[in-house]
């Protein structure tokens, strides 16, 4: 474990750990994903992501990770069902967005109408186990179709009112473009959903189940958790890589020695590296395939071109390999979503993630509190303020 002493300074009779970023720590227990990051393994409830990718639907991932069973038929119709009758938006949720500044964030405009939806729902302080899945299915019916009305609003576009049919990968390309989507772009945006829904003990993840500890109600922990995901160490990255080609191509620079030079500038190459794996992330060998397939599709090469120089590079160079987010960023913005968007959809798939893990530990509670080192001034006595 890097970084872990024995910290005998704290008085206590277990002897506590000290690791910078809680890095190797277990804080808790979870039947929910799990990482072999020597192998590139990620499994969801006993099911490998390239099986769950190839043969389930991003709805049928979410009830198995919110009940440890793939669905029935009958399970699956009246799961969608229900998530399909919460997509319409409270009005003043609605009118908050319309409100909102163009120029808003929509990852902080996400953050916002979360919390916003708990002021409109009756059951929102309630604990009660069906109460607290009515909730989850509710947040995650709704965070579409939020992201897709801002993302209309801000470009001085109505919103488009949500489908009482067809899936939420279906439905979310429909309010956002207007349009109903071809069967292959809602595939891709299903493939998409279902690699990002769970991912062990992630920063966002890890929040969320501190705020749910507390026993502070759901659309409290789902905000904090959008709150977490925004940074580019973690969910925004993906923005940032899209960003990155998009520089590549403006300055019709050469991606190898872009990357060179950045990393000769110290900077951090985003997409690389992660906290969990050693290998390639499994979840970004699917995305490259899928980058490559909609790029020969669209008879347009260059982003794959680039991802792949760049991912090179990135080999030859410093030796780290690609995260999810290094494709996902190429992968959306084929599909035609805006790159400012790009963190919303990974927090709109994470939501199935975020509540199952909050079920899980409001299941078993036990509030999560760790402790810090004290390594400030000592035996200070207060000089009176008008002799300072
Ligand atoms: N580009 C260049 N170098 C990187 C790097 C990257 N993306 N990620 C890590 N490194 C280097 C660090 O500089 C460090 O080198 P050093 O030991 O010579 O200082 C070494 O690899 C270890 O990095 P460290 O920051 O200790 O790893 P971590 O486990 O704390 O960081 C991330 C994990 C994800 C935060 C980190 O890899 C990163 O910042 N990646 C870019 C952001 C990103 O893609 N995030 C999405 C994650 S899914």
């Amino acid at each position: 474990m890097a970084d872990q002493e024995t910290v005998t300074e704290l008085t206590t009779d277990e002897a506590p750990i000290k690791a910078r970023g809680l890095e190797g720590v277990i804080a808790l227990e979870s039947e929910l994903s799990s990482i072999d990051g020597d192998k590139g393994e990620l499994v969801y409830r006993g099911y490998n992501i390239h099986d769950l990718a190839e043969h389930a639907t991003f709805e049928e991932v979410v009830y198995l990770l919110r009940h440890g069973e793939l669905p029935t038929q009958d399970d699956l119709d009246d799961f969608t069902a229900h998530l399909r009758s919460e997509r319409v938006l409270p009005a003043p949720v609605l009118d908050l967005l319309r409100n909102t500044p163009d120029d808003a964030h929509p990852m902080a405009v996400l953050r916002t109408a979360v919390s916003a939806l708990g002021l409109y729902g009756d059951e929102a302080d309630t604990m009660e186990e069906a109460a607290n899945h009515r909730k989850a299915d509710r947040i995650l019916a709704q965070i579409p179709t939020i992201i897709a009305a801002f993302a209309r609003l801000r470009k001085g576009k109505d919103p488009v009112d949500p489908l009482d049919r067809e899936s939420m990968a279906h439905n979310f390309l429909y309010m956002l473009n207007g349009e109903e989507p071809g069967e292959a772009a809602e595939k891709t945006f299903d493939v998409c959903l279902v690699l990002h829904a769970d991912h062990g003990l992630n920063a966002s993840t890890f929040t969320s189940r501190v705020i749910g500890s507390t026993l502070a109600d759901m659309y409290s922990a789902v905000s904090g958790a959008i709150g977490a995901l925004k940074g580019p160490l973690h969910g925004g990255a993906n923005q940032e890589v899209m960003r990155m080609l998009m520089e590549v191509d403006e300055r019709g620079a050469d991606p190898a020695e872009y990357v060179r030079e950045r990393l000769a500038d110290g900077e951090r190459i985003m997409g690389f590296g992660h906290r969990v794996y050693n290998t390639m992330d499994p979840r970004a060998a699917i995305l490259r395939d899928m980058v490559k397939e909609l790029s020969e599709e669209a008879g347009e090469m260059k982003w794959y071109k680039y991802t792949t120089a760049i991912h090179e590079t990135m080999e030859e160079e410093v030796g780290i390999d690609p995260n999810v987010d290094f494709f996902s960023g190429s992968t959306y913005y084929q599909l035609g979503l805006d790159p400012e968007l790009f963190t919303t959809i990974f927090a709109l798939s994470r939501t199935a993630g975020w509540t199952a893990h909050l079920l899980e530990q409001w299941a078993d509670n036990r509030l999560i509190r760790p402790r810090a080192q004290y390594v400030g001034a000592r035996n200070r006595t207060v000089v009176p303020v008008e002799e300072r």
